[in-house]
């Protein structure tokens, strides 16, 4: 008895539906996290393998263009994943952002080119729904593909932070309710067999309010801002695999969506910041309108002489952010947190929901180092014990702890939480000089009365400490 290729298709997506949600729960652990990227990649690659299938015996109608078919896919799918993979292993974990926002809008662009063939198809036969669905997603598409490339742009540096103009707002608004009415046209009066040109004005108009609605934000909103498009991609993933009655895109989209929405909530929350307020306010754009005067100066300290100080201590906190990642110092960092709590020094790691450049940073950056989960704290895990803790050590952090956010209320971080690093008895900031951090505002905690500055590059320093706490032991 032979299987129908039909039966294997489902059985496949079947199977590869339950990798994914398997694989997305296994992410939610930094122990089980990497089984977990690997189990959801067999999903994916079952998912993908199956699909070919549909070229033997399951659609008679596209016999004639079997070998077209097959050949254009083949190439196609050799081609992305062959620069994947190749970009996959040479990005640095600072860029990873970039890459997730770009690989993000080919996942819009490709739900909306899905769209425009079912758009452009003369021998199709539409019926509401589905017409009504596949609209949809070819809007939240293209917004997506276009908004996540000038996200990728910026926090690339490729153009300017912010661009500006006024009226802004009723421009993208206009723009917003013309390609609507287009679409309303494309649904209830061509019913599915609209001009070409059409269909096109269309395309442009959600490509272009994609660029208009990400053009404006910057700043320290970038991220939340990325995870809104991943979740608007997995929508129109979701939403072109009903038109294509095809469940495995209908259950990656709707993971995707979901699990994006989810993250853009959490993000936001951690930055006090409703979603809307991200999109549609210029809030946190720039430091440049901020703040009161700073009162008190920065305080130099030696690294051998924090080191001792920290030797000597009871409990210390670590505070790391993006600078850690520059100066890939996670590993000494542990290798001069070893030689602490081998001096019986209670040390513990603060981790913020957004220090870094991507969800996770710091956790990833520190089990790269062998940092065991348990020293690892999070921000509403850890807050309280500040006021404790002898020393807490700034790491390249910078916006992360800066309590102009609990207590400035002209400044664009206001309301966001931080990390209460000002409440040890002692603080020390490792960073390179003058540097601001993402959002460009003022620090006033490198200011404070009970904080020292130990300046250079985050891995120097802590060659340099490490060095001072051996030779008090009487090492090298
Ligand atoms: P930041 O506020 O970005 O500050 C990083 C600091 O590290 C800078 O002030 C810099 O000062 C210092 N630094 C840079 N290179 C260094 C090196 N080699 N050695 C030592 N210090 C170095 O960092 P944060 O506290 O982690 O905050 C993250 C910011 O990024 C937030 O505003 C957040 O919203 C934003 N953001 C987050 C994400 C996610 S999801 N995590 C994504 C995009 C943006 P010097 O130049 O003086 O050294």
């Amino acid at each position: 008895m032979s299987l129908h290729p039909q039966f294997i298709i489902d059985a496949s997506y079947l199977a590869a539906a339950f990798l994914f949600i398997y694989g997305l729960k296994r992410m939610s652990s930094p122990v089980t996290a990497r089984s977990g990227i690997v189990v959801a990649g067999i999903g994916m690659l079952v998912a993908t393998l199956a699909s070919f299938l549909y070229f033997f015996g399951v659609a008679e109608a596209a016999r004639p263009h079997l070998s077209v078919n097959i050949t254009l896919a083949a190439t196609a799918l050799f081609i992305g994943t062959a620069l994947s993979w190749w970009q996959g292993k040479r990005v640095a974990i600072t860029a990873m952002p970039q890459m997730v926002a770009l690989y993000n809008g080919m996942g819009g662009g490709s739900a909306a080119a899905i769209a425009a063939v079912e758009l452009l198809r003369t021998d199709a036969h539409h019926t509401l729904i589905p017409l009504v669905v596949t609209i949809i997603g070819a809007l939240i598409g293209s917004i997506s593909l276009s908004g996540s490339l000038i996200a990728w742009a910026k926090l690339d540096g490729k153009i300017d932070k912010t661009w500006r103009m006024r009226g802004q707002q009723v421009l993208n608004g206009t723009i917003f309710l013309a390609t609507l009415a287009v679409g309303a046209y494309i649904v209830f009066f061509a019913h599915g067999h609209a001009d070409p040109r059409i269909v096109a004005a269309f395309f442009a108009g959600a490509l272009i309010f994609g660029v208009l609605m990400t053009m404006p934000i910057g700043g320290a909103d970038m991220p939340v801002v990325i995870s809104l498009y991943n979740a608007f991609t997995g929508l129109a993933v979701g939403f072109e695999g009903y038109v294509l009655q095809n469940p495995a895109l209908m259950i990656a989209g709707m993971v995707v969506g979901s699990a994006g929405t989810l993250l853009t909530l959490l993000m936001a929350r951690a930055m006090n910041r409703s979603v809307a307020n991200v999109i549609f306010s210029n809030f946190g754009v720039t430091g440049d309108e901020q703040q009161g005067e700073i009162k008190g100066s920065m305080k130099p300290a030696d690294a051998s002489d924090a080191a001792v100080n920290m030797r000597y201590a009871s409990k210390v906190i670590i505070a790391p952010g993006y600078g850690l990642a520059v100066a890939q110092a996670q590993h000494k960092l542990y290798e001069f947190v070893k030689l602490l709590v081998d001096a019986g020094v209670d040390v513990k790691f603060a981790i913020h929901p957004v220090a870094g450049r991507m969800p996770g940073h710091m956790n990833v950056l520190l089990a790269e180092a062998g940092v065991p989960y348990d020293m690892i704290y999070d921000l509403e895990d850890i807050n309280g014990e500040f006021k404790e803790a002898d020393v807490a050590v700034v790491i390249g952090a910078n916006d992360t702890v800066n309590p102009a956010a609990r207590t400035n209320k002209s400044s664009p971080i206001y309301g966001m939480p931080i990390l209460n690093v000002d409440q040890a008895k002692q603080v020390y900031v490792i960073k390179r000089g003058q540097g601001k951090g993402y959002s460009g505002v003022e620090n006033e905690l490198f200011f404070a009365d009970n904080t020292n500055m130990v300046y250079g590059d985050a891995q120097k320093v802590m060659v340099a400490m490490i060095q001072a706490v051996k030779s008090l032991e009487g090492g090298h």
